[in-house]
């Protein structure tokens, strides 16, 4: 091959993400949704919601975003808290852990020619969803493998208490497949079967240790703390 073509080749490895399917594709909303994720167990719950295109309505709409505990019309609603009436998002804090009965959260539109409702119920523990890690870097080990370290997502209030457990997946550039391992208790592991001198891709994603909810999408590629690869 050509030097140049090797030069782009190489810079091009570099520069790519991991590619993967990573995230949600966001559609166009036709009616309107409204979910929550528990990415800051348990301290709080947040919830989000797109709306169809407005009718007509000149005015921002405003909701009420209220919930309660357990689905009966006797509950006792509370306000699920919103930065304004306008935003799109509130957060339920002071989550209750292992409620037997589940959240119900209703929303309501309120635009001039009237206002309409929707609804959301859940159990926080089955939403779940860490954000993923962060600070992941690649350290080789002279021939004997590379040492992959990483730091739960920020946004997890107690790993102490509440942990995580984490999957590592990797590939070598150019490579069509990554490969897999976990899950893994700890915040470092030593991928052993790699090829010296070869550029790897890895990505670290968390879960909660006990299995409740989804895991996190995978993190940012790693970055190499030291020469990796010429
Ligand atoms: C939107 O407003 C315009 C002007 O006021 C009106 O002519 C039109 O019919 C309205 N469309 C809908 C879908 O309400
Ligand atoms: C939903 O909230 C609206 C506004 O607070 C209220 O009028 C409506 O009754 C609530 N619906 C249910 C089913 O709780």
């Amino acid at each position: 091959m050509a030097p140049r073509l090797l030069l782009a080749l190489a810079l091009w490895a570099g520069c790519s993400p991991c590619s993967g399917r990573e995230g949600e594709i966001a559609s166009a909303p036709t009616q309107s949704r409204v979910w929550c994720w528990a990415f800051r167990y348990p301290m709080a719950v947040d919830c989000f919601w797109t709306l169809p295109p407005a009718a007509n309505s000149t005015r921002p709409t405003a909701f009420i975003a209220t919930y309660r505990l357990g689905v009966a019309a006797r509950g006792e609603s509370q306000p699920c808290l919103q930065p304004t009436p306008e935003a799109t998002s509130c957060t339920i804090p002071d989550v209750q852990m292992f409620s037997m009965v589940p959240y119900m959260l209703n929303i309501t539109a309120v635009h001039p020619g009237g206002s309409s409702s929707s609804f959301v119920t859940f159990v926080p523990e089955h939403i779940i969803k860490p954000d993923p890690p962060e600070g992941v870097h690649l350290r080789p080990l002279h021939g004997q493998g590379l040492r992959v370290q990483w730091g739960p997502p920020s946004s997890w209030p107690f790993p102490e208490i509440f942990s995580l457990k984490y999957w590592i997946r990797y590939k070598r550039h150019g490579a069509a497949r990554f490969r897999q391992v976990g899950p893994i208790e700890a915040t470092s592991f030593t991928l052993r079967a790699v090829k010296p001198h070869a550029r790897y891709c890895v990505q670290v994603a968390a879960r909660d240790l006990t299995d409740y909810g989804q895991s996190s999408h995978w993190s940012l590629p790693a970055t190499a703390s030291g020469p990796l690869g010429q």
